[in-house]
């Protein structure tokens, strides 16, 4: 580790925020009555003082500038602070940060209250030892202020960085004394950075993963996989899950079996294929292990090396309910034929579970049946039963859900699941 004292600017840094701060500008234009500027202008509002930048693009004097910034923050504090997301990768790169010992602090020119409410929300508050902002009242930040306040009792100027996208951190970060890291992905450009004294420019995460934790590779990903019955929810609950894990800033791989990459998504056109009615149960496990022996070695071991969060629309334990017991061809046949999938073990699989008759209708309500959700009802009794007796005997791997409820009441529980692994 370079630095083991690192301070953060929020905006534009650690978070992709300009749409609410842009639209909550435009906002405060609307409300005054002056024409809304171009968004080329309405983005400098990223990252300075709203005072300064109401009085510089809006052309007005100190009091009609606090006047809009008031204005500004009717939209922000309802909306806008919500419409933001941590930078894809930036949570992996503040948890590794937090696990090697580094004091990690915030230090934004917004106001404190909305630092923490959004650190809260995107689930970073964890990582940090301090988070410093201005107060409602103060309307001129001193970013000098800001970061002596985030700073510990003691540290080594020499292994101390300040990392900010404006002129206006890498300024701060001279006058202290600490190495100024700029990053060129927020809102401030390379020669604004360069200009302004960087002692070191990130173009993305990964560049700056590199700048901080030199000859570190990234930690491995998460491997997550929703299984069920067909018309369970599960596809559902992915999307919701995959949005949850982009906003607080993990880099997510979302892909379903059978497929996830061409030939497998062609395999998988053969298998479903309603002409193929009456195929071996042998074929058509093998066609299953096939399929996932490539996605597996294209798509989920190489995403989980590059620390991705992998979440698969069902894996091998489709072909233990559907093929072994469904088909009973036996769980040892689908062990032997599905040795490739020992490489990339689900570290958690959530097994949506509910009455046979609600996600019967779902899967029907989804229009035209495959091969598969055409089959009799004790053939879906019996993958029903195999679920159950997975989930039973690894309790440590599958997480069961109830998903005879609503799709919010559902995700409540995925969202802990989520939490609890991934953090
Ligand atoms: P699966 O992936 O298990 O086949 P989907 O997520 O595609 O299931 O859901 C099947 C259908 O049921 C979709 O039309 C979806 O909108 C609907 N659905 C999903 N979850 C619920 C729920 N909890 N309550 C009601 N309808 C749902
Ligand atoms: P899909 O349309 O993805 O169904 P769902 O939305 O219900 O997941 O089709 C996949 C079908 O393939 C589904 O009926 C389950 C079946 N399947 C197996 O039989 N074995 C397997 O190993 C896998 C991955 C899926």
């Amino acid at each position: 580790m370079k630095y083991d004292t690192i301070l953060f600017d929020l905006d534009g840094t650690l978070t992709e925020s300009g749409a609410g701060i842009t639209r909550s500008a435009a906002y405060a234009f609307e409300k005054l009555g002056i024409p809304v500027p171009e968004q080329a202008i309405l983005d400098r509002f990223v990252g300075p003082p709203l005072v300064a930048s109401f009085m510089e693009y809006a052309g007005l004097d100190e009091a009609g500038a606090i006047r809009a910034t008031e204005l500004y923050r009717e939209r922000y504090s309802t909306i806008g602070w919500r419409e933001n997301r941590l930078y894809p990768g930036m949570a992996p790169l503040l948890k590794a940060l937090k696990a090697r010992g580094a004091y990690l602090g915030i230090a934004s020119a917004k106001p404190e209250l909305f630092v923490r409410r959004i650190a809260e929300h995107f689930g970073f508050d964890q990582y940090f030892d301090a988070i410093v902002g201005i107060t409602m009242e103060n309307t001129n930040a001193d970013k000098v202020a800001l970061l002596r306040q985030a700073l510990p009792g003691a540290y080594d100027p020499a292994r101390t960085a300040m990392v900010g996208d404006r002129k206006f951190d890498m300024a701060a970060a001279k006058k202290l004394n600490v190495a100024a890291v700029g990053v060129a992905f927020g809102y401030g450009s390379r020669e604004e950075l360069e200009e302004s004294g960087a002692d070191e420019i990130a173009d993305s995460v990964a560049e700056l993963r590199a700048l901080l934790l030199p000859g570190e590779p990234a930690e491995r990903g998460a491997f997550i996989t929703f299984e069920g019955a067909d018309g369970c929810g599960k596809s559902t609950q992915m999307k919701l899950a995959a949005d949850y894990l982009s906003e607080r800033g993990w880099e997510v791989v979302s892909s379903r079996e059978p497929g996830g990459c061409p030939s497998a998504e062609a395999i998988r056109d053969v298998v479903l294929d309603v002409r193929f009615k009456g195929m071996s149960p042998e074929c058509e496990a093998l066609l299953y292990a096939a399929a996932r022996a490539e996605h597996v070695r294209r798509v989920i071991l190489p995403a989980l090396e590059e620390g991705k969060i992998v979440l698969c629309d069902r894996y091998l334990d489709s072909s233990y309910a559907y093929q072994a017991r469904g088909r009973e061809l036996g769980d040892d046949f689908i062990r032997q034929i599905n040795r490739a999938a020992l490489a990339a073990a689900p570290d958690r699989t959530l097994l949506f579970a509910g009455d046979r008759g609600v996600t019967a209708r779902r899967m029907r309500a989804g229009g035209s049946l495959d091969r598969i959700e055409s089959e009799r009802d004790d053939f879906f009794d019996r993958v029903d039963r195999a679920f159950e007796e997975l989930a039973a005997a690894e309790p440590g791997r599958i997480l069961k859900i109830d998903s005879d409820r609503s799709i919010e009441e559902i995700f409540a529980d995925v969202r802990a699941a989520l939490d609890a692994l991934i953090g």
